[in-house]
Order: structure tokens, then sequence, then C-alpha cells
């Protein structure tokens, strides 16, 4: 027999450890714990987000996510408005969140032809324009080296059929341009790794384009870490077969890959990607659920994500960030794209940021 204040002591920890085991097997784990041995789960943050305005939604981005990519905040109409003058105010911020919370930041995006600011899209001599496109990656990139994780390098250069997008970029410096600008992005941000972002790339023609185009960067002795597939999709037709081909297909390639920009949307849409210039009319139709996403349809999406995530976890070696495209349902342009004002009803977290049965499904299914 053990004396009593050894078996007291006894008693009491075991009803410790236990109230502990339970504490433990009731807490939910955040998205970002259930998926920490597989891959980082981030979020596209907004202006308001960055300055943590709403300190219950600062604390849900903080709690679920740990990375983060900035919406709008880096892109050349915002960070570089005129030839001579940088903006760094709001990238700066997001960039010192990250760094204050241990967040990993992907920078978003160096060349891109849309959002692309009105003084550079005036550059008529190729010299100028050559001078512009190496100041604003050069500039940019090296402010963030070493406090930044990533860079989307270059974003959407593709067309449809795996042909380099007409763009202005092709038009200005030729095919070259997307190996010279990781050439670039590389001397000036030597810590970040460097990563090529498009959206419908899952699909076969525009795969092999993206193949032919990461070869070709390669080729040249210039680096290139990974792949960004943008991942828009749409409601009872995300393409798990063709993601699952592209994500062997790149990885192959000796590349990481991500999806970058998730959301899945619900509303009618008769096109596919994500083609900002691309547009649809309005008619009674088009915005059905603005009182709120039925049973069924959150049940369709919670399906869907599950689908999606479980065969991520089947690729988690090859996988190494998933992030959504904004948190919360109200924020994300899907509301305002391809028709402006709509109710969409594609992300985790509803309007009023309560998470929506996607997110269990998704926290569920961890391994
Ligand atoms: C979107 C933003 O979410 C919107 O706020 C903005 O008005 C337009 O751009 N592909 C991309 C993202 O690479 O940068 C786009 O973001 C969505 C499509």
């Amino acid at each position: 027999m053990l004396p009593m204040p050894v078996r007291m002591f006894g008693l009491l920890s075991l009803a410790f450890c236990s109230t502990l085991l339970w504490a433990q097997s009731t807490q939910q784990p955040s998205l970002q714990q259930a998926y920490a041995s597989n891959f980082l789960i981030g979020a596209a943050l907004n202006s308001p987000q960055i300055l943590e305005k709403n300190p219950v939604e600062a604390a849900l981005i903080r709690k679920e996510f740990n990375a983060y990519t900035p919406e709008n905040a880096m892109k050349s109409v915002n960070i570089h408005p005129a030839w001579d003058r940088y903006n760094f105010a709001m990238a700066d911020s997001l960039v010192s969140l990250g760094l204050r919370q241990k967040k990993q930041v992907n920078g978003h995006t160096l060349i891109w032809h849309n959002q692309l600011s009105a003084f550079a899209q005036q550059i008529k001599d190729i010299d100028s324009f050559k001078t512009f496109f190496r100041d604003h990656i050069t500039t940019i990139a090296q402010r963030y080296d070493g406090k930044i994780h990533s860079w989307d390098v270059v974003n959407e250069a593709l067309e449809e059929d795996g042909s380099m997008r007409k763009s202005i970029f092709l038009e200005k410096l030729g095919p070259d341009y997307v190996t010279e600008a990781f050439r670039l992005a590389a001397k000036a941000t030597p810590q970040s790794e460097l990563y090529y972002n498009d959206y419908n790339i899952e699909q076969p023609a525009k795969r092999q384009g993206c193949i032919r185009l990461i070869k070709s960067i390669q080729d040249a002795g210039v680096k290139i870490d990974g792949v960004g597939i943008q991942g828009h999709w749409h409601l009872g037709r995300v393409p798990l077969k063709a993601i699952e081909e592209s994500i062997l297909a790149f990885h192959a390639l000796g590349l990481k890959v991500m999806i970058t920009e998730l959301d899945i949307e619900v509303l009618p849409r008769n096109f596919t990607g994500a083609d900002p210039s691309k547009r649809m009319t309005a008619d009674a139709s088009t915005n059905p659920y603005t009182q709120g996403l039925p049973p069924e349809q959150l049940s369709q999406q919670a399906a869907d994500y599950a689908a999606l995530f479980k065969l991520l976890l089947k690729h988690r070696d090859k996988v190494t960030r998933v992030t959504f495209w904004g948190v919360h349902d109200g924020q994300s342009w899907l509301n305002n794209w391809p028709i402006r004002g709509r109710t969409n009803h594609p992300l985790l977290f509803d309007r009023s940021l309560a998470p929506k049965p996607a997110y269990q499904a998704i926290i569920d299914l961890r391994p």
C-alpha cells in the first residue's frame, strides 16, 4: 500500500490528465492546426483585414490561417501608380503583420496584364517598357527580400489553348518575358521562392502550355520553385481528375504545387476560369441566393470541398499550400464578377463569419 500523500497525488494527477484529455478531445482544431502536418492553409486578405480593422475577424484570420496573400495590395495599380512613384504602405503592413504573427506571406503578383497601372499601359517606346519591367520587379522584390516567403512572379501568361496570352508583355517584350521576369526576380530576391500562377491550368491544353512555359524557364537555367493552380471552381463541377493530373505533371518537373486562390462559387456562370475581362449580363436567374444558401447547396459545397481536400491530402508530398481567395462570403470578389452586385457564397465562412458545413467537412477529413 502506498503512503497516503503519494496515493492522493496519483489520483489527483490522474484526474488532471483525464480532464486535459477530455478538453483536448472536445476542442476543435483550427484549419491550420488540422492540416499542420500536411500543407499550409492560407487566405487572401483585403486592406481592412491587413489593417485588422475588425478585431473579431482579425482573431479568426490569425486562428484559422498560417499563410497570407494580399488580395490587391501588391498589384501594379496599387503599389506602383506612377513611373517614379511607389506606394508601399499597404504591402508593408501585410509584411509586418506576417512577421509579427509568424505567418508565411506570398507576394501577389509582380507581372500581370490586369490591374496594371495606367502609366505602364500607355508606354509606347519598347526601351522605356523594358526599363519599367526591370525596375518594377527589382524595386518591389528587393524591398521584401528575406521578409516574404515567395512571389507569384508572373500571373496568367497563358491562353486557354496553352499558347502565350496576347498581353501587353508579349506584345512589347516577346515570349521570353516570362523567363526574364523570373531571372530579374531571382536576382532581386534570392531568398524568396518563385512561382508561376494561373487559372484553368488543371485543364489539359492549358496544362501542356504551362509545362512548356516552365520547361523554357528551366532550360534557360533560371530558377522557378513552384506553380500555383488558382482554383476558382464551381459547385458540383470541381475537376478532380484534371487537378490530380496537373499536380502530378507539375511535380514531375521538380516543382512545388499550390492551390493559390481557392473558391467554389455557387452562382450560374456560362464559362469557366477567372479572366476578369470576361463579364456576363444579369437577368432574373443570375442571382438566386440573396437570402442565404439553401441546405442542399450547402451540403453539395461541403461535399465538393471534402472531395478536393481528400485529393490534396493524397498528394500532400507535392502540395505545399492551399490558399482561399478571401476569408468570408461577404468579401469575395465573386460577388462582383462576372456580374456586379450578386450574393455569392464561395468560401468556408458566411457573412457573419460563422463556419459553414464545408468548414466542418474539411476539418473532419484530417488524418
Ligand atoms: C481579384 C480581386 O479579388 C478583386 O478584388 C479585384 O477587383 C480583381 O482581382 N485572379 C487573380 C486575382 O490572380 O488577383 C484576382 O483577384 C482574381 C482572379
